[in-house]
């Protein structure tokens, strides 16, 4: 089970695409997915035609009152793809958490009923490191980091970087990224390549494989609530980066399970052999 953090405080490089099409995808290779829209704009519930009526419950219960994130999971068009709505008093959920204990911690502890139900679950973010961004932060396990490709997002990766370092020091739960992605991608244009070559120079193999092309379906598709996998004819490309980018995603999700494992045993092996229980082959 892996708990991913789509995140960049730059608006607009694709975070919400991303968490709704990878979510989508993950479904779609077989997997429980739970997406937490934790953005006051709301867009990826919206995208998903999962908009609470006023008064129904949503994420902002949960914030503000720590209502488990299991009594406010809706179902969507996509088997196997459930979503966690953002609701419109979400807005108001980080004047709430000020004042609130341990006021970082509230997703997580929200949320932990109802990970025995999935495989993955997916947060999209705001795109400012507010309060509920925070909760993401804390909340997670790994952090994809989407990047279009353009000039000012890649200047403010630095300070990103340098953010999740600091956050991940103060709240004792360190961020993990699992992967920078570059979206908006058109390989025609100068930015492109100088973007791409930027970024893979500076976090080498951390930088996914495969971008996300620039395609107008993804502007249209959420117009019309649909995923890419839905709104796209099933050889085209907005699938298909999807697509390399799910396989990625539970490769490197899977890799660093066996890495954390692997760990375990050798602390474990380390303990036995501190405490005297390993008898050596020449003893
Ligand atoms: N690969 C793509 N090709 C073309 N348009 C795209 C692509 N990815 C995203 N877009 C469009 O770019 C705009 C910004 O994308 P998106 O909403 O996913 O970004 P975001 O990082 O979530 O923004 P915000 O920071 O406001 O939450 C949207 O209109 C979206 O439809
Ligand atoms: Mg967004």
């Amino acid at each position: 089970m892996s708990i991913l953090c789509i995140a960049n405080q730059k608006g607009g490089v694709g975070k919400t695409t991303t968490a709704v099409n990878l979510a989508a995808g993950l479904a779609r290779a077989g997997q429980r997915v739970l997406l937490i829209d934790l953005d006051i704009q709301g867009s990826a519930t919206a995208t998903l035609g999962a908009t609470p009526a006023h008064g129904d419950l949503s994420l902002a219960d949960c914030m503000t009152t720590e209502r488990p994130v299991l009594e406010v999971i809706r179902d969507t068009s996509t088997d196997g793809l459930k979503v966690a709505p953002a609701g419109d008093r979400l807005a108001l959920v980080d004047i709430h958490l000020a004042t609130a204990m341990a006021r970082e911690h509230v997703l997580k502890r929200c949320l932990a009923s109802s990970l025995p139900h999935f495989d993955h679950v997916v947060i999209d973010t705001a795109p400012y490191l507010g309060l509920l961004t925070m909760n993401a932060l804390v909340a997670a396990d790994h952090i994809l980091v989407p990047v279009s490709c353009e000039y000012l997002p890649i200047l403010g990766l630095k300070l990103f970087g340098e953010t999740l370092a600091r956050i991940g020091s103060a709240l004792g739960a360190p961020c993990d990224v699992l992967g920078y992605l570059l979206t908006l991608y058109d390989r025609r244009e100068k930015i492109t390549v100088e973007v791409e070559k930027i970024l893979r120079r500076n976090f080498g193999a951390a930088v996914f494989e495969n971008p996300i092309r620039i395609n107008t379906r993804h502007k249209a598709a959420p117009s019309h609530r649909q995923t890419i996998y839905q709104y796209e004819r099933k050889n085209g490309r907005g699938r298909a980066d999807y697509d390399h980018l799910v396989d990625e995603v539970l490769a490197r999700v899977k890799a660093r399970g066996e890495q954390s494992f692997a760990r375990l045993l050798d602390e474990q092996a380390a303990a036995r052999v501190q405490a005297g229980a390993i008898e050596t082959a020449a003893g």
